[in-house]
């Protein structure tokens, strides 16, 4: 067995433990002194820890040909450093080389500083670059902490499917699940594909939002969420914007609009205290490095109540912003990310909880308002990103809906099971959803949402 890196400095082994360490080599330097520092890496956590090897191992010469990225297992002794920024570095008595970089001068990811472009363009050996490894941790980080929080809560985890027949959000951006055999696609009698066969008879596509499914348990477990991958097939190419990303969905019974909107608030500040309790090393480097108030916004945020304000206030704060928005700004347009970013960035500067958008920008599902023009919707748009969240309380009573679907000139028989909902024991209920990445990208400071996935799918990227 191996130690871990993280365990070596944080402090579980003392001076003078044999431990084994295995990792990548981040830096090797010589010193006069007949002796070789090795910076050793395996992700664990932010730093290396330092390897001294002395020129009496035997095989020395092959230390001395080490280069950034080779794989070692080092076995020796904990010892307290005279170096600087480490308390603890670890002796050699043997080095095993684990595999070799071919050809130094060609290795991607040299140790120096890259652009973040060209790490997209290297997106499997991104990670072992100190900012994709620490996104990497933060990301994990806050999957467990939102994990944690609904179940603190008493909420229940449920799995929604992938593959869906519904378009939740009803803007046509569904990607199609086929089963086709395309050399031999059934057409119709002018030579058209026809769709309508596609999933083994049926047509298919992949969800772009589990909320419709989740709302069926909510409708009987009371408290739960999804959290899963979702697909928008739009062709945005923008910083906020991925084709594949992650979603967190808690849907609630017996809550309204002002229900969720603090529970949003709530879990927002419940997983940024855990990210700065439990990664500080990875956050010290983002507020270093990417954003110096990485870690003070949060503090900050953590603190306040966020501010909640009405659609039709901020329209009229727009207008008075004396801003030469690139959208002109009336009422009944959608917030564009100019305004977000104005109001949450330089009038509030702080999340919004923007509330009570006009119906005829929202989904169908939406709860109409008593005024009849606004339903009951939520964003918490954050500064730095704009919208993060988006949620509403649902339409619970079926005249109202129906009339929904069909002003929206909707089918009704698409929605029956949805319907059922509300013809047996219908209850006020309300949810939203958190875009993962957008979270991710928020809390660490990175600017695109590209670079806090793994392997973003964008328009004409769907490599590796
Ligand atoms: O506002 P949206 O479209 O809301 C829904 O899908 C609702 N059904 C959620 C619910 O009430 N259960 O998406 C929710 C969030 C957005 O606020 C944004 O953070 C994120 O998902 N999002 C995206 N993130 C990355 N790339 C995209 N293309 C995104 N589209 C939405
Ligand atoms: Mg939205």
């Amino acid at each position: 067995a191996h130690t871990p890196v993280v365990e070596i400095l944080k402090g579980k082994h003392s001076v003078g433990d044999r431990v084994v360490v295995k990792g990548w080599v981040r830096t090797r330097r010589d010193s006069k002194a007949g002796l070789s520092f090795i910076a050793l890496h395996d992700g664990s956590c932010f730093d290396p820890v330092q390897v001294i090897a002395l020129s009496n191992l035997n095989n020395y010469a092959d230390v001395q040909k080490l280069t950034t990225g080779c794989s070692i297992a080092v076995t020796g002794t904990v010892k307290a450093s005279e170096g600087q920024g480490q308390a603890l570095e670890i002796e050699a008595d043997g080095i095993d080389v684990l595999g070799w970089v071919e050809n130094p001068d060609t290795y991607p990811m040299a140790a120096k500083r890259h652009s973040i472009e060209f790490l997209r363009e290297h997106a499997h050996l991104r990670p072992r670059t100190n900012v994709i490894g620490a996104v990497a941790r933060i990301r994990n980080c806050l999957s467990h902490a939102i994990h944690r929080f609904f179940h603190e809560q008493g909420y229940f985890w449920i799995s929604t499917p992938i593959v869906t027949a519904s378009d939740c959000e009803g803007a046509g951006e569904m990607f199609r699940v086929s089963t086709l055999d395309m050399l031999n696609v059934p057409r119709d009698d002018e030579g058209r594909v026809d769709y309508s066969q596609d999933f083994f008879g049926k047509e298919a596509f992949l969800t772009v939002s589990g909320q419709l499914n989740v709302e069926t348990y909510a409708c009987a477990l009371s408290k739960v969420y999804t959290f899963g991958p979702t697909f928008r097939a739009e062709n945005s190419n923008t910083s906020r914007h991925l084709a594949e990303f992650w979603m967190i969905e808690p849907e609630v019974a017996f809550a309204d609009l002002s229900d969720v909107a603090q529970l949003a608030e709530d879990m927002l500040k419940y997983v940024f205290k855990a990210v700065l309790a439990e990664r500080p090393d990875d956050m010290a480097f983002f507020a270093e490095r990417i954003n110096k108030d990485a870690i003070s916004r949060l503090e900050k945020v953590i603190e306040q109540d966020f501010v909640r304000m009405d659609y039709t206030d901020a329209i009229e704060i727009l207008k008075k912003s004396g801003k030469q928005f690139e959208f002109p700004v009336e009422w009944g347009v959608d917030l564009s990310s100019e305004h977000e970013r104005y109001l949450a960035e330089e009038h509030v500067g702080a999340p919004i909880i923007m509330q009570n958008y006009p119906k005829d920008i929202k989904a169908f599902y939406m709860r109409i308002n008593d005024d009849g023009k606004t339903v009951a919707a939520m964003d918490i748009l954050a500064p730095g990103i704009g919208e993060i969240i988006g949620g509403s309380q649902r339409e619970e009573r079926l005249d109202v809906f129906d009339s929904r679907l069909e002003e929206m000139g909707l089918n009704k028989e698409d929605y029956s099971w949805y319907r059922d909902l509300r013809r047996y024991g219908t209850v006020p209920h309300s949810g939203f959803g958190l875009g993962f990445e957008r979270l991710v990208a928020y809390v660490t400071g990175m600017q695109n949402v590209r670079d806090v996935i793994p392997f973003p799918r964008t328009p004409g990227n769907a490599a590796y």
